[in-house]
């Protein structure tokens, strides 16, 4: 039986003016266990008995059990109550990682099935006209196209990404800050080869997307989870764990997997806190193209007058995966080392496709190709809720997400997640427990489904087969 402290043992400090009954609380509670005052595996008193003993309202303490669940401090289980957790977050803050690991698998070349979260409506794109803007282009093809190619991308593809990124996510750039890499995944690799020393702590959202703790992992970075909220990452909660942190990763607009957006508050409070450590901030923009309701939000690379966000996006998901073409925005100081980096590795990507993209940027084709996806997109998604609705009321529950090309399904009743996936993966349905992005996060269970790819007609079958498994 875990040791239960009595709430007479709780001694809590002082509240000062203006701080809030739930932050005084969650303060407190997290410097006991800090202190050891509140030691590992601890069982706390109930939320009712604590509130009442420290003379607040129980929402106050159950708002503060929240935070320090979402961030690793509690944990708890169902029927037995609210324990401290066995590991806090700085002790992985501490931990160097490994030096060798093996990194995640994370794409499956299988055939696509629903609800296969991370590609896009291939089945909708254009390749007839793909086919004739890129046999034009290469028919036309100068000798300088079949040469050495420019590290930092196809020059006037650079202006056709500045134009279109100028206007359509508020990015401040000039064609020459644009750098054209494979995709996201390339960029974040460039990123920590330059920026980031072995050791270096980086925040990183949790939960968060996989192929950048990879990377970050095979730089030796100290990779420092930070839980996010209903708002995304909070600078106040990194500053904690980690003060002198190199750079986060973010994904702002859309954050992977959970799908909220931050807002304008929590945007200027990460670039204050990176102006004044010096920091980089990973911005990765990986589909916020597909907006379906709500104002579009500008990218916090266009709210940075200091030069401390590194900015990525990709034409992957925006056109077909296998395109392998993205781009960053980077400050000036950056340009050249990149330009040297690329170089000596893969040199420069391939030249050809670049030009084949650019003509179809400039013929107009892209916008239009994105309008009619994002059309597309937004019925797959209606579609979606209304069969989870019908089938799966009461055992799912989708967030009213406003962008992208997922969605995660939060199961109710304690319902496993990975159980489930592996269930539904036997019948036929390709779904990824959420929690498999979890750092340290326990208290995620959710599905991540793909809802873009699949026409509606799979999409309903894919639902109906789904509630089968849940039976
Ligand atoms: C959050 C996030 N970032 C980056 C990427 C990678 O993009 P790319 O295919 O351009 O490397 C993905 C791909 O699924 C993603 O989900």
């Amino acid at each position: 039986m875990p040791k239960i402290v009595p709430s007479s043992e709780l001694t809590l400090g002082v509240r000062a003016t203006g701080v809030s009954l739930p932050s005084w609380l969650y303060e407190e509670l997290r410097r006991a266990i800090l202190a050891g005052r509140l030691r590992r595996g601890t069982r706390l008193p109930a939320s009712r008995e604590l509130a009442k003993q420290q003379g607040v309202s129980r929402g106050s303490v159950v708002t503060a059990f929240e935070q320090l669940l979402a961030e690793g401090y509690l944990s708890s289980k169902v029927g037995a109550g609210t324990f401290v957790s066995g590991s806090l977050p700085e002790d992985m803050a501490r931990t160097p990682e490994p030096a060798t690991r093996r990194p995640t698998l994370l794409r499956d070349a299988s055939p696509i099935r629903p609800f296969r979260p991370y590609e896009p409506g291939l089945n909708a794109f254009p390749m007839e006209l793909w086919a004739r803007v890129a046999s034009r282009r290469l028919r036309k093809a100068s000798l300088s196209l079949l040469g050495s190619g420019d590290p930092s991308g196809y020059a006037p593809l650079r202006e056709a990404a500045a134009d279109y990124l100028g206007r359509s996510r508020g990015v401040i750039c000039s064609a020459d800050q644009v750098v054209i890499v494979a995709g996201t995944n390339q960029s974040l690799d460039l990123v920590a080869r330059l920026l980031i020393q072995p050791g270096d702590p980086v925040w990183i959202e949790d939960p968060g997307y996989v192929g950048t703790v990879d990377v970050l992992r095979a730089a030796k970075a100290r990779l420092v989870p930070v839980a996010v909220d209903a708002h995304g990452l909070d600078p106040a909660v990194g500053h904690r764990l980690a003060p002198r942190a190199k750079a986060v990763y973010l994904t702002p607009a859309h954050q992977f997997p959970l799908g909220m957006t931050m807002p304008l508050e929590r945007r200027l409070a990460v670039l204050e806190w990176a102006r004044r450590s010096g920091a980089h901030i990973l911005e990765d923009d990986y589909d916020s193209e597909f907006r379906y309701s709500g104002r579009p939000v500008p990218a916090l690379q266009g709210l940075d007058p200091q030069g401390s966000v590194i900015y990525m996006g990709s034409f992957n998901k925006v056109l077909f995966t296998s395109l392998r073409l993205g781009y960053m925005v980077v400050p000036d100081r950056l340009i050249d080392p990149l330009r040297a980096l690329r170089s000596s590795l893969d040199r420069f990507s391939p030249t050809l496709e670049q030009a084949t993209l650019c003509d179809f940027i400039a013929e107009g084709h892209f916008s239009r190709h994105l309008g009619r996806m994002r059309e597309i997109y937004a019925e797959r998604l209606l579609v979606l809720r209304e069969a989870i609705g019908k089938h799966l009321a009461g055992a799912v529950e989708l967030p009213p997400i406003e962008a992208g090309l997922h969605i995660p399904a939060h199961l109710l009743n304690g319902a496993n997640s990975l159980a489930l996936e592996q269930r539904l993966n036997e019948a036929g349905v390709e779904t990824m427990a959420v929690e498999r992005f979890a750092l340290r996060r326990k208290d995620i269970n959710a599905l991540l489904l793909g809802f873009a790819a699949f026409e509606p007609r799979a999409i309903r079958k894919g639902v109906e087969q789904m509630a089968k498994c849940f039976g």
